[in-house]
């Protein structure tokens, strides 16, 4: 699941006749703390293996010329006069960052830069934060600053929000950039504090696909749901003295305000609430090691993302019921924004690939679609890998 990052380095070369330097960002999967982040709540993501390799020369015309391998297509804008301009395609992305750090006072000249990615589009794995995250890493170290991981996700999120125009939370961007290997990562999205947590060891988080494609921009699930969600927290505000986000709400704070918002936000404000607490109750089992209880709250969540937050749809719902029969499953719900996308699992290890060759089966036979499943292991984040290639060139020296 590794894109080639030295056929990514030729390619580079090829094309634009100079070196580059490589940088990589991996794809992301939530384990549990879904549409949490944008009212300061809790998380529990983790990276995945897939990645978006970003190579970048500088050039002395003061263009910015994008190039994808993944789409064939190029685009340049001359890096002075970056504006607020997206074109809904890829370049929005990477151009978006190059417009974000330039916002954050990060100034660059003029430079090629070729993307490479093997993240599932569409899938709810991220695959937006992963090119974000790998052109602000190559921005980064071509302007020759360093940023904490709070401004560098911080501003790859204005990248989203700003250019690309998806409200999204920080969630995706932070864990991209921050992730560690063999390590779930518990984020306060308010705080933006995190605490690093191992998976047991004889667990295997599967990620299976639906097929059903989602693109944040463009769903008007993920941007109806946000809505919602902030018209019943606006309610909560001023009803309930010491809220000032979901995240400070009780259920029964939201119960007591029930009668002053729409039934929509009551359910939509009511999975968040009850999301919260579960991303505290999983942390607790993962202490325990308790992996049959960490399966328990996942359910749950699925049930709330399902039939309170509504961003499930038919196909994920028959993914996650065929799972959640198979030996060896302890969990199973959706991730990420939702609508479609992919469902992760937590399955047993020496389970996992009778697991993968039934569930793939019995969805095929349920919904004539070829679903795709990956094992995956957590791994490590954009700051963690370009430490490791900064550590291998230390070794070497
Ligand atoms: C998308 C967004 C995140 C988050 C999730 C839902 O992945 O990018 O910020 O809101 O949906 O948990």
């Amino acid at each position: 699941m590794k894109v080639d990052e030295v056929r990514t380095l030729e390619e580079h070369f090829e094309r634009f006749g100079v070196e580059g330097k490589a940088f990589r960002a991996p794809a992301r999967v939530n384990l549990i703390g879904e549409h949490t982040d944008y009212t300061g709540g809790l998380v529990m993501p983790m990276a995945i293996g897939f990645q978006t390799v970003a190579v970048l020369s500088p050039r002395e015309d003061g263009r910015a010329v994008f190039y994808s391998q993944n789409y064939g297509t190029e685009f340049a804008v001359d890096v002075a006069s970056v504006g607020l301009d997206r074109r809904g395609e890829w370049s929005d992305y990477a151009v978006g960052v190059l417009w974000a750090l330039a916002q954050e006072g990060v100034a660059v000249g003029g430079f090629s830069m070729t993307l490479r990615g093997d993240v599932p589009l569409g899938a709810g794995l991220s695959s937006s934060a992963s090119v974000e995250v790998a052109t602000a890493m190559a921005l980064l170290d071509y302007a020759g600053v360093d940023l904490p991981i709070e401004r560098l996700a911080t501003a790859c999120r204005r990248a989203e929000n700003e250019y690309v125009g998806a409200k999204t939370g920080i969630m995706d961007q932070f864990v991209v950039a921050g992730a560690v290997a063999h390590r779930a990562m518990m984020l306060d999205c308010r705080s933006l504090e995190f605490e690093l947590l191992p998976l047991p060891e004889d667990v295997r988080v599967v990620i299976c696909n639906s097929m059903v494609k989602h693109r944040l921009a463009d769903v008007a699930g993920y941007g109806d749901r946000r809505g919602e969600v902030e018209a019943g927290q606006e309610v909560v505000r001023r009803e309930r003295p010491g809220v000032l986000q979901l995240r400070d709400a009780t259920l029964a704070d939201l119960e007591a305000c029930a009668d002053k918002m729409s039934a929509a936000s009551f359910h939509r404000c009511r999975h968040i609430v009850t999301e919260n607490a579960r991303v505290v109750d999983s942390r607790a089992a993962l202490l325990r090691g308790d992996v049959v209880q960490f399966g328990e709250i996942m359910k749950a969540a699925h049930v709330s993302m399902r039939d309170d937050f509504a961003a499930s749809c038919a196909e994920v719902d028959t993914l996650v019921e065929i799972a959640s029969k198979q030996a060896g499953c302890y969990g199973a719900r959706i991730t990420g924004g939702g609508f479609g996308g992919c469902t992760v699992n937590l399955v047993q290890a020496d389970a996992t690939e009778d697991f993968v060759t039934a569930v793939v089966a019995r969805y095929r036979t349920a919904t004539g679609i070829s679903a795709e499943c990956f094992v995956c292991a957590p791994a490590d984040g954009a700051l963690a890998l370009r430490a490791g290639v900064l550590a291998a060139k230390d070794g070497a020296k």
